[in-house]
């Protein structure tokens, strides 16, 4: 097959308004990581593109639940998320920006162009104004009750309760969350992008073109949009965060534009400040039909970067994407990943837990990316759990590949005096040919699975190819043989052998593993003391990797062990954490409907809803006496240590002072609380976190923009006094 000249590769750019989770991982940045380490070395014209989704209504929400300024939250998060993916190994050419001068610059233009070819029709419409702060409402600042199950807090987009789309006008009783006044009705100018001129392009390229190349949930999803008929998609907003309409639009003044509009355009203004960055010329790269283009996403993002986007960059004279590799989601223990129940493993916590170096460097990186890979969702959601987390990192890179590693160089040291032995060609048997086979054959096989997008499948024959070298050595037993030397000196032949062979399928696992375990790569090659070089992916199926004679460092671990007790603490921290609303099921699956993905505030790869009854079921009144409510005073609080959200409280019962732990401390200041009342239930069986033992739980209410309050009596009373 012919190579384009070049490739542009994007990864969804994750909203700037809160740590990401591995779900985002997964979804996006991880298969885009590991297609990018393979482009690399086989020494492709490639760019990594992504950046902070800096723009609509998720980040100035976030500023409010934290108190602060929608560019005080960009500032807060930009750098970590960043830092995390870097922790993790996730390389990016550029980490760019959305609030930054050269993309406002760049989504503005590109407004303006299609604008001025009328590629863009307005329309007047009336639309909620809280006339308090002289302000339209996007749709998530107006809560009222939901026409279809009566939850009383439901979003103007969405009810979080039973999960159905929703328009602010279907709400009952709207109320705006900025003053708490009843919005009025007013009417604005909007400008929108007429999808519906677009079908037969759509439905050409979509479907009679990538049909067959794309993934069927992909095409499933693109299908069904336009199945259902295409509509004009606003892509202004009444807003005063996001990318101002440019001046000389008549009627833009006070209007934004849509973030899904800005946002992909995120993608072209990374690449210019990426050419600027590097002295290269960045119109190739989305200009030139010779340029692949491929989009990693969440299946939560697809409406927009195969149906949206592309009609934007066609319009505009850019390329297309060439393939759209879209992930489905990944669960977590039973459940769905979910920001707002804090049912998440965020890559801060595993970072912190696990790749410090005092808890196991980067090594425990490459772990983390070889079980988000082994599970990776690419035709199916899957799930992770923690004991899968163990199982593959202890029976599969620690015992498997890790371990055949470990002893070709520890046999090597021992029976061929440290170094690479010679191979004695008229002594190979029909099982080294069948290894030495094995070991050219991984080389196509991965191939074609990483050009396929299977990544899945594509690492499973990287550990598959360890997994013959172990076999491999235990079938030749070499410790055996060395036991024959004294009565048969011509065993060494066959002790050289085996080794040579296992060191030149060693050095072929560093090349085949470095897109997926690139940590551990490196590792691989400092043992082998060669240079990084060597990672070429046209080394791969060679033989002649290490020469002959050459004498190897002496064998270090490429793993460690997980024990039980780490897997017990992450599931106690899990449950610990969570906050306790119902079960979230989701509304999206591969036949998406357009209403469920259009939220501006879903996130890279995961779409929630509560529920579908805002009640818990029935229960008798035995169940709820068995609960011992008690008011409490904190006399102490503090944080706890390497935990960003838990809090060590005092809590004075009257008769007893006590240690509960509590995750509130994202929302209060130890010192505001010590003095204040709360609820607590005292008989729930004590649990462990973090190494402390905390004993109960303090209620707490959320109000409807995420912030925490405590129950407590009106006026200070007693300690201890019972609640009920
Ligand atoms: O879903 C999200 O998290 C969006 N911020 C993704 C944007 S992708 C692209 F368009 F920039
Ligand atoms: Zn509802």
């Amino acid at each position: 097959m012919k190579q384009p000249k070049r490739y542009l590769i994007t990864a969804a750019l994750p909203y700037a308004n809160g740590l990401k989770h591995i779900g985002h991982l997964a979804g996006a940045y991880l298969p885009a990581d590991i297609y990018v380490r393979y482009l690399r070395a086989q020494k492709r014209d490639v760019v990594f593109v992504c950046g902070s989704d800096e723009h609509g209504t998720a980040i100035p929400i976030q500023a409010t639940k934290e108190g602060t300024t929608a560019q005080a939250i960009i500032d807060k998060y930009h750098p970590i998320i960043e830092q995390n993916f870097n922790d993790l190994g996730i390389s990016f050419d550029i980490y760019h920006r959305t609030s930054s001068p050269i993309h406002h610059e760049t989504a503005s233009e590109f407004f303006t162009a299609l604008n001025n070819k009328g590629d863009l029709i307005t329309k007047e419409s009336e639309q909620y104004y809280d006339e308090q702060s002289q302000s339209f409402l996007a749709d998530r600042y107006i809560k009222g009750t939901c026409p279809n199950c009566g939850f009383q807090a439901a979003y103007g987009d969405q009810c979080e309760s039973c999960g159905k789309s929703l328009s602010p006008d279907e709400l009952i009783n709207p109320v705006s969350t900025l003053s708490g006044n009843t919005p009025v009705k007013k009417l604005t100018k909007h400008w929108y992008l007429p999808l519906d001129r677009h079908e037969d392009f759509l439905r050409k390229w979509i479907i009679e073109e990538h049909g067959n190349d794309w993934r069927s949930t992909v095409v499933g999803q693109c299908k069904s949009w336009i199945d259902g008929g295409l509509q004009p998609r606003a892509v202004t907003r009444d807003l005063d965060w996001g990318v101002a309409l440019p001046n000389d639009v008549e009627d833009g003044k006070g209007k934004v534009l849509y973030v899904w509009f800005d946002a992909p355009i995120g993608y072209i203004s990374a690449t210019k400040q990426w050419a600027l960055n590097t002295g290269k010329d960045w119109k190739p790269y989305w200009e030139d039909q010779d340029t692949k283009l491929i989009h990693f996403i969440g299946k939560d993002n697809i409406v927009f970067h195969c149906i949206i986007f592309p009609v934007m960059l066609q319009l505009h004279g850019n390329i297309l994407p060439t393939n759209v590799p879209a992930n489905e989601f990944m669960n977590l223990e039973g459940d769905k990943m979910s920001t707002s129940r804090n049912w998440k493993l965020e890559m801060e916590d595993y970072i912190n837990d696990f790749i410090k170096p005092e808890n196991g460097g980067s090594q425990l990186a490459d772990t983390l990316r070889y079980y988000l890979t082994a599970i990776a969702p690419e035709s199916k959601d899957s799930e992770f759990t923690w004991k899968g987390f163990q199982d593959a990192n202890n029976s599969e890179l620690v015992s498997i590949f890790g371990n055949f590693i470990n002893r070709a160089l520890v046999l090597m040291h021992k029976l061929c005096n440290g170094k690479v032995p010679p191979l004695h060609n008229e002594l190979l048997d029909e099982l080294d040919h069948a290894t030495i086979e094995a070991i050219q054959q991984s080389k196509q096989k991965v191939e074609q699975l990483l050009e396929d997008y299977k990544f899945r499948d594509a690492q499973f024959e990287v550990i598959n190819l360890a997994r013959i070298g172990n076999q491999y050595m235990q079938k030749k037993e070499p410790w055996i043989l060395a036991k024959q030397l004294e009565s048969n000196p011509a065993a060494q032949q066959l002790i050289n052998n085996c080794l040579h062979i296992c060191l030149q399928l060693t050095a072929n696992l560093a090349i085949l593993s470095n897109p997926f375990l690139p940590f551990t790569a490196k590792k691989i090659c400092y043992l082998l003391k060669v240079v990084d070089k060597i990672l070429d992916w046209e080394n791969a199926g060679s033989m002649k990797l290490l020469s002959v004679g050459y004498s190897l460092r002496a064998p270090e671990l490429l793993f460690r062990k997980i024990e039980d007790e780490e897997i017990t603490n992450q599931i106690e921290k899990l449950k610990a954490a969570a906050v306790n609303k119902e079960p979230i099921v989701t509304t999206i699956n591969t036949n998406n409907t357009q209403s469920a993905a259009i939220a501006d505030t879903t996130s890279v790869a995961t779409t929630e809803s509560t529920d579908k009854s805002p009640v818990k079921p029935e229960i008798v009144f035995d169940d709820f006496a068995k609960i011992d409510l008690k008011v409490g005073t904190i006399v102490a609080a503090e944080k706890v240590e390497k935990a960003d959200k838990l809090l060590k409280l005092q809590l004075d019962l009257g008769f007893e002072t006590r240690t509960i732990v509590s995750g509130i401390a994202m929302h209060f200041a130890p010192a505001d609380i010590v003095g204040k009342q709360v609820t607590v239930v005292c008989n729930l069986a004590p649990r462990k976190m973090r190494g402390i033992e905390s004993n109960g739980m303090i209620l707490m209410a959320e109000d409807a923009n995420g912030k925490l309050h405590f129950i407590n009596p009106e006026d200070q009373i007693n300690p201890g006094s019972g609640v009920s």
